[in-house]
């Protein structure tokens, strides 16, 4: 994402028309690359001889197109595959966003640039995403969020220890508490792994995420929704898989880096003040680490926690007979009341916040980095 800029000899005076790009010969060695010339940035790209001058930046997010890939007359910009043709700048898919696209000359063995002929850029024209909407909590009983991550076959459901336990709490929550429930179940919703925008570049990894705001058929967003914007209490309930929370919990905490990400980039917290709490199952032993796990991570979304935020319950290693463990849970009032007293404990922390006027208060820059500077 770097975009050289010319040494002094090759700057020209920004105040004429036309700015001296560099060697032909030299330039024309790569088919595409990202310039600074003049205090712009533009995607320079050749094909079969033929130069072409667009604006350097994406208008979705930024992605810098000189660092893209040229496919025929395309450029598909590296962040998320936005595509303009290299030469006008149109999109390449017929969308009516566009980039400028400048005049250029070929004299003395030099490549020239102009801006002030340039094509105009067309941003996209659209209404902001609802959840960039500001978090803003309306009035109401204490909210509680469950979200169950077991992996679970719709057409023939089985018993879930995890997510039983979870109906317990959220029940308890509701008809004891007075608080407003919901339920989430992974298993039933249709979304995407993260795809790694982050890797490319922090501000590439956007909120909303940019799977949610690009593909109609991925449905994290509810989940989304009830997070940022709806709940004070979030339950998460998950089984033991090999020592480790289940495959569903982690492709839905590798799309919240898109929560944690605004902390990074804009030293926003999108999670202010809320609280987590966790149920966690299994047949197999290593409650320690799946709670250490899941607490860090809620912890860098910016939750907080009650008086011991778990709840758990494991046969250990060398229990194989899961038919007892299931009667165990089904019929064990000790861990049916423990997910009680769980609830309540997120619950009584997160009034306590409501009344403190908390909620929607800005926090210290948070996360284990605790730093101001920017990525
Ligand atoms: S497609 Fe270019 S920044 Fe997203």
């Amino acid at each position: 994402m770097t975009f050289p800029q010319l040494s002094p000899m090759q700057t020209t005076n920004p105040e004429l028309p036309w700015h001296r790009v560099g060697r032909l010969d030299e330039l024309a060695k790569r088919e595409l690359q990202s310039l600074t010339v003049g205090g712009r940035e533009v995607a320079l790209s050749c094909k079969h001889g033929k130069f072409g001058a667009i604006a350097g930046r994406c208008p979705h997010a930024g992605g810098p197109l000189g660092d893209g890939v040229l496919e025929g007359e395309s450029i598909q910009c590296p962040w998320h595959g936005w595509s303009f043709n290299r030469c006008d700048g149109a999109s390449s898919r017929g969308y009516p966003v566009a980039v400028a696209s400048f005049e250029l000359k070929e004299e003395g063995g030099d490549l020239w640039v102009r801006f002030d002929t340039a094509t105009p850029a067309k941003t996209p024209q659209h209404e902001p995403h609802a959840l960039t909407r500001p978090v803003r909590r309306e009035p109401g009983p204490v909210r509680v969020f469950g979200i169950s991550t077991t992996g679970m076959d719709a057409e023939s459901p089985r018993y879930s220890t995890s997510e039983d336990l979870l109906d317990v709490a959220l029940g308890h929550a509701r008809e004891s508490l007075g608080c407003e429930t919901k339920l989430i179940n992974l298993s039933e919703l249709k979304f995407k792994h993260c795809e790694g925008y982050y890797s490319k570049a922090a501000p590439a990894c956007t909120w909303p995420c940019t799977l949610t705001q690009m593909d109609d058929e991925d449905e994290l967003e509810p989940v989304y929704e009830a997070l940022v914007h709806w709940a004070d209490v979030v339950l998460v309930a998950t089984p033991i898989r090999w020592g480790a929370a289940s495959s569903l919990y982690f492709k839905m905490a590798e799309r919240m880096n898109c929560i944690q990400n605004q902390l990074t980039l804009n030293d926003v917290a999108l999670i202010q003040n809320k609280v987590a709490s966790f149920i966690i199952t299994g047949g197999q032993d290593n409650v320690q680490g799946v709670a250490g796990q899941m607490l860090a991570f809620f912890s860098e979304l910016g939750f907080t926690f009650p008086q011991f935020p778990f709840v758990a319950h494991s046969r250990g290693w060398t229990a194989e007979d899961m038919e007892n463990n299931v009667r165990f849970v089904q019929t064990d009032e000790h861990l049916r009341e423990g997910a009680r007293e769980l609830v309540t404990r997120a619950v009584t922390t997160a009034a306590a916040l409501l009344a403190a006027g908390e909620q929607g208060k800005r926090v210290a820059r948070g996360g284990s980095k605790a730093s101001a500077a920017k990525a």
